[in-house]
């Protein structure tokens, strides 16, 4: 018999792909979606399984981080091998609006999984991950961060996800349960959430390249991150529930990039050269040259003449939006593996290069099909958000 899993945030970029990993490897996975006046499965629905059919290994549940009952009995009913915490309030920006509601779901909600775990007798039987984050660093203390790094989460969301780490160690410590932290850095994918600066940013370009929006509104342009990929990442988290003893990680590449660099990458990644002038709020971003053939290659020939006229008349594509600053920001992350090379053995497949590359190709296939949208004569809408 395989393993079972329930992953909370599954309908989520990591559960999704998670989800997926863990069918792959024999896993009977049960979800926890929570109720949407829309059917919000669309990360899901390649791996749905008809709730008729007599034999499924793919189970969803209807639940939220914020109703113990509820997560108790699907604990109990699952009765899983593993749980992987990932369901959040994920925003960091949005958690300066919601910081109630974000430490009791992203805070409250882990201990409300783990006392489940340990109610049900279940402490000897079910391991669990929990979705920390990089985060908890905040204002950093050091370069690059490890597990020792102090942690000064800089928002509610750090705030709330810090009580989760820490109640994460105390459960271990306190009743022996297989208890892990990721203390995952920025990942992020074609299927990233669109309103984290990555997908912003590609799902811009895409549609500045087929002439759909006229710029990309951005906030801090100077912040630095340490990007990766969730698919290498996830392999991360099911690595760690696979140690004979619990222990906290990171999980990162090593590298740190600014926000602007990514906005440069990913035009040039779509043969569109793009120079920074200005400072601050006045700071702009424009096109100065394309490359046609790459341009040709990754938009399509038929963009060209369009894309040429429109740079003549306003090459500027970037603009700073104040409202995108936060209120209290983190600068810098970057983070240190080591222990989780050593340990896990895990290693990153993807690069900077590749993570744009795989996002600009997507961005540029789903723009596409909503160009075709338009002008077939609907409404579709830019999001500023
Ligand atoms: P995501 O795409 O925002 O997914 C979050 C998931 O949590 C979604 O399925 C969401 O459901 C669900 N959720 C939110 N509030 C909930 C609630 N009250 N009850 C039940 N489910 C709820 O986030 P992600 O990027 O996959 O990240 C997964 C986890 O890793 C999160 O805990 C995040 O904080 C943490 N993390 C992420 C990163 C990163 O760079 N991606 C780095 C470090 C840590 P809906 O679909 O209904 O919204
Ligand atoms: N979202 C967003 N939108 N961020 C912007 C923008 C903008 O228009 N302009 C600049 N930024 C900057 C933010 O100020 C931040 O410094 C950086 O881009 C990254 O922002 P996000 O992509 O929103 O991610 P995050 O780093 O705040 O949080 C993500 O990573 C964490 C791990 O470090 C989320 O996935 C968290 O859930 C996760 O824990």
């Amino acid at each position: 018999m395989g393993k079972v899993a329930l992953i909370t945030g599954i309908t989520g970029q990591d559960g999704a792909y998670l989800a997926e990993y863990l069918l792959k490897k024999g896993y009977t996975v049960h979800g926890i979606k929570r109720r949407s006046s829309l059917f919000n499965t669309e990360r899901i629905d390649h791996i749905y399984q008809d709730p008729h059919a007599e034999k499924r290994n793919f189970i969803l549940h209807y639940g939220d981080m914020t109703d113990s009952m509820n997560l108790t009995k699907i604990v109990h009913d699952v009765s899983p091998d593993e749980i992987y915490n990932l369901a959040a309030m994920s925003h960091v920006k949005v958690s300066f609006d919601t910081p109630e509601y974000t430490a009791n779901a992203d805070g409250l909600g882990t201990l409300r999984v783990l006392e489940a775990v340990r109610l049900l007798d279940l402490t000897t039987k079910t391991r669990i991950y929990q979705a920390s984050t990089s985060e908890l660093y905040g204002l950093a203390q050091e370069v690059p961060q490890t597990e020792k790094t102090p942690f000064y989460p800089r928002s509610p969301y750090g705030v709330a996800k810090l009580y989760a780490y820490w109640i994460t160690v105390n459960y271990r410590e306190a009743y022996g349960l297989h208890a892990s932290n990721g203390i995952l850095f920025n990942h992020e994918s074609p299927i990233r959430g669109e309103t984290f600066v990555t997908r912003k940013i590609t799902r811009a370009m895409a549609k500045i390249a087929l002439g759909m929006q006229e710029a990309l509104f951005i906030g801090n342009l100077s912040a630095r991150r340490d990007w990766g990929h969730a698919k290498d990442f996830i392999k991360a988290m099911y690595l760690i529930l696979q140690q004979d003893k619990p222990d906290d990680y990171v999980i990162a590449t090593g590298v740190t990039s600014e926000v602007r660099e990514f906005i440069t990458r990913t035009f040039k990644s779509a043969g569109m050269e793009i120079a920074f002038s200005g400072t601050g709020e006045k700071e702009t971003g424009e096109i100065i040259s394309i490359d046609d053939a790459v341009f040709k290659e990754r938009v399509g020939k038929e963009y060209i003449p369009a894309i040429n006229t429109r740079i003549k008349s306003n090459p500027v594509v970037v603009r700073v939006d104040k409202s995108y600053y936060r209120p209290t920001e983190v600068d810098q992350l970057i983070g240190d593996a080591t222990k989780a090379r050593k340990k896990l053995g895990w290693i990153p497949e993807y690069d900077l290069e590749g993570l744009i590359n795989e996002m600009v190709n997507s961005d540029i296939h789903l723009m596409k099909k909503e160009n075709h949208i338009r002008n077939g004569g609907f409404r579709t809408l830019n999001y500023f958000e």
